[in-house]
């Protein structure tokens, strides 16, 4: 059996990024976390990203990241995942502190070996700040693996996605550095859909981390996240697409995004591919499959052996 990918997760938890953290533990040699603000202020973020390995049972070093977006203000999005970022829970402290190692200088240390694995499921602000401060970072990043985006429209503003929206400037700096990089956009995480079947294998598992998941899922589904067949489980699909990319389809692109402050900020454009970028979109998934490996990783995050 070959080993799982080693990797670090960029995160803003949230509810989704929940779930992705707990898909790493179970399917990645999970080495670092590394939090950023986005559904909520970089404090709750960082205390969520630490309070849910606690509740694993997993030891990671948590990285606290950035606490705005670059040029523009925040804007969290705590009517959809809760004042804590994760539902009703009001997160407790957890007893593993968190790193004196800063997230730009773990993102920088991490890639010093080259041929890095990043999975990024927040606005993008650390690895745009990573970047800026060693601009040949990008050559030691094997592949990005990013939500976000997307190519039919947005969830935050009629066109752009929240990650994307949140720090459009990061973002466009990651596309232009020249890492490799996946987009797991709202055209792809639609089609991961979660409802009531999920929350009742969650219920009924009843470990520690799915009972807690079954309440964040509930409150996702009653706080915005509507669909009818479900609620998008967007973070897990960036995370699994590395883990299992036969679950998924790929075409090769060159995206763009706008910064400028009107009605594109923040929006994906998806072009011709062009030699020099190694950019991909993901545009299909294989649903069920895909949310049997979340719900796995939920009741139960040790490492699959
Ligand atoms: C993305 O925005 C956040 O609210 C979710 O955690 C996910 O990363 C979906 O647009
Ligand atoms: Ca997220």
């Amino acid at each position: 059996m070959t080993a799982p990918p080693r990797i670090l997760l960029d995160c803003d938890p949230g509810i989704d990024d929940a779930f992705a953290l707990l898909c790493a533990l179970k399917f990645t040699g999970l080495d670092a976390i590394t939090t950023v603000s986005g559904n909520v202020s970089i404090n709750n973020t960082t205390r969520n990203a630490r309070f849910i390995m606690e509740l694993a049972g997993a030891d990671v070093p948590v990285h606290r990241g950035a606490s705005a977006p670059l040029e523009v203000d925040g804007v969290a999005a705590d009517e959809i995942h809760g004042a804590s970022g994760l539902g009703k829970l009001k997160t407790p402290e957890s007893a593993r502190p968190e790193s004196n190692v800063g997230a730009v200088e773990a993102i920088i240390d991490y890639c010093a070996g080259g041929d890095a694995t990043i999975v990024a499921t927040g606005p993008l602000t650390n690895i745009a700040l990573a970047v800026q401060q060693d601009p040949t970072l990008p050559e030691r990043i094997g592949h990005l693996f990013w939500m976000g985006g997307g190519t039919e429209g947005g969830n935050v503003t009629e066109r752009a996605e929240f990650n994307a929206w949140v720090d459009p400037h990061a973002l466009d700096i990651t596309l232009r550095s020249g890492i490799p990089l996946t987009m797991f956009g709202l055209n792809l995480t639609h089609q991961v859909l979660m409802g009531q079947p999920e929350i009742d294998a969650l219920r009924s598992a009843g470990t520690a981390t799915a009972s807690m998941l079954a309440d964040f899922l509930e409150f996702y589904r009653e706080n915005g996240a509507r669909h009818v067949a479900g609620q998008p489980m967007h973070d897990p699909c960036a995370l699994l697409g590395l883990t299992h990319p036969d679950l998924f389809e790929t075409n090769k692109s060159h995206i763009v995004t706008s910064t400028i402050d009107d009605e594109d900020r923040g929006r994906t454009f998806v072009n011709e591919p062009q030699t020099n970028v190694e950019h991909y979109v993901a545009v299909r998934a294989n649903a069920p499959q895909v949310i049997d490996l979340i719900v796995q990783a939920a009741i139960d995050p040790t490492p699959a052996a």
